[in-house]
């Protein structure tokens, strides 16, 4: 398998009559899933769709070795040493909120996000300040990419009591040097959550190596599914941690009056499970593997090299976060002085083929602070190729050309989303 074939495995790439062709650049929301992935589904519902765990008969045997099988597979993928370390859930979204919830607060204990977190690591927090009485302290992070050690060293002298951070940036594909951060963090006793969503599915994550507590991903950003997800946690981590939702499967033994809660990873996976989504999820990482992370990433380094070289040398355009693409490799995040993000992305929809993101990402306090509107994001998966770049860059000029900038209008315009509609600003 190789990844410049890899698109004609892709059933929402292929050539529709009477659709143009699409290059998909939104996989930082969530990615396309290959035939494999369809087909594992689909065999879980025809042929042995069953309950893992529960019933004895052969439908519900083979799920249960196919839904293990799955666990093992995650377990290796993310670099630690056993099945039960990895947690299956709905998405990153509810793994964060696992160990938001799950971890017994003191009023006063600290827990430190950065400036750029997406929704998903920031509102939990505010609520557990709000009901929890727990102080959010916010790490600064440089607007160039580059890192300042002494910035946390000085964050981490306040005594916090949990770090969490993300791997990889959805808005401007920046990565932080985790291993460093989980260091540092535990050296003053804190614990270590990372939102490794726009990490994962780009290159090796070694769990047991990194030495953070916690780890969360989403599958569907890496073949997957829809609503698959993971927290990865150490043993002591996941011991610590009161499950979100409890009720069947999640117990040894009940009475009418008490229960004793299985062990981790068992203890969070309430109820019936999404087993043709995980098992489908699997088939996305089998997938993965044949092409391999480091092909995957360098072919997207060397999009993000030509996209960049050819959109950032307009002076209308500019790039958000580092400078060079090598050091945000899956994200191509833009804005276009005086036009609207959102109406650069239907156009590129309407007139290229080109599937973009425009808004804030999910990162509302950074656009905020800044009087955006919002950017443009370009993301790249292993399908992406030459043509998706080149009708990107070919789109990005044409608007340009018909749309002068403003006079005075050095950036977009803000106007605090009102011209578009609410599902859009997300
Ligand atoms: C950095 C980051 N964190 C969290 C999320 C939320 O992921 P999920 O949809 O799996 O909950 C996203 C999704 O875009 C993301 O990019």
């Amino acid at each position: 398998m190789n990844v410049a074939r890899a698109r004609a495995d892709f059933p929402a790439l292929r050539p529709r009559s009477g659709r143009s062709r699409v290059a998909y650049l939104d996989s930082a929301c969530m990615s396309l899933v290959p035939e494999s992935v369809l087909r594992a589904m689909e065999e879980y519902y025809s042929d042995y769709p069953g309950c893992a765990g529960r019933s004895l008969h052969r439908f519900s045997e083979e799920v249960s070795r196919r839904y293990d099988a799955a666990r093992s597979a995650f377990a290796e993928f993310v670099g630690t040493n056993a099945p039960e370390h990895v947690v299956f859930l709905r998405n990153a979204t509810e793994a964060i909120n696992l160990v938001a919830s799950g971890l017994d607060w003191k009023k006063g204990d600290r827990v430190l996000v950065s400036d750029q977190e997406h929704n998903s690591n920031l509102v939990v927090w505010q609520r557990l300040r709000r009901e929890r009485g727990i102080r959010l302290e916010i790490l600064p992070l440089s607007a160039d990419g580059s890192w300042d050690a002494e910035v946390l060293e000085r964050a981490l002298s306040r005594r916090i009591r949990l770090v969490s951070l993300f791997h990889t940036s959805n808005l401007d594909g920046r990565s932080l040097p985790i291993r460093e951060i989980a260091e540092r963090a535990h050296d003053r006793g804190a614990q270590t959550l990372f939102d490794g969503c726009q990490a994962a599915p780009h290159r090796p994550v070694n769990f047991d190596r990194l030495g953070t507590d916690f780890y969360a991903l989403s599958a569907h950003k890496m073949l997957g599914p829809t609503g698959t997800g993971i927290l990865v946690g150490t043993p002591q981590g996941l011991s610590g941690l009161r499950p979100l939702v409890i009720g069947g499967e999640t117990v040894q033994w009940t009475t009418l009056t008490d229960h004793e809660l299985r062990p981790p990873p068992y203890r969070f996976e309430a109820g019936l499970q999404n087993y043709g989504g995980i098992i489908g999820a699997h088939a996305g990482l089998r997938y993965l593997e044949r092409i391999g992370l480091e092909a995957i990433e360098s072919a997207q380094r060397e999009l993000n090299r030509d996209v960049t070289k050819a959109l950032s040398g307009l002076g209308r355009v500019h790039v958000l976060g580092p400078e060079n693409p090598r050091d945000r490799p899956s994200i191509f995040g833009f804005t276009i002085d005086g036009i609207d993000p959102h109406d650069a992305a239907l156009f590129l929809d309407e007139g290229w083929g080109v599937l973009v993101r425009s808004g804030m990402h999910c990162v509302h306090s950074w656009y905020e602070r800044r009087g955006l509107t919002g950017s443009i994001r370009a993301s790249f998966y292993l399908y992406n190729n030459r043509d998706d770049v080149t009708a990107l860059v070919r789109g990005v000029r044409e608007l340009l050309e018909r749309l002068p900038s403003r006079p005075g209008g050095a950036r977009p315009t803000p106007h605090r989303g009102q011209r578009a509609p609410k599902a859009r600003v997300a």
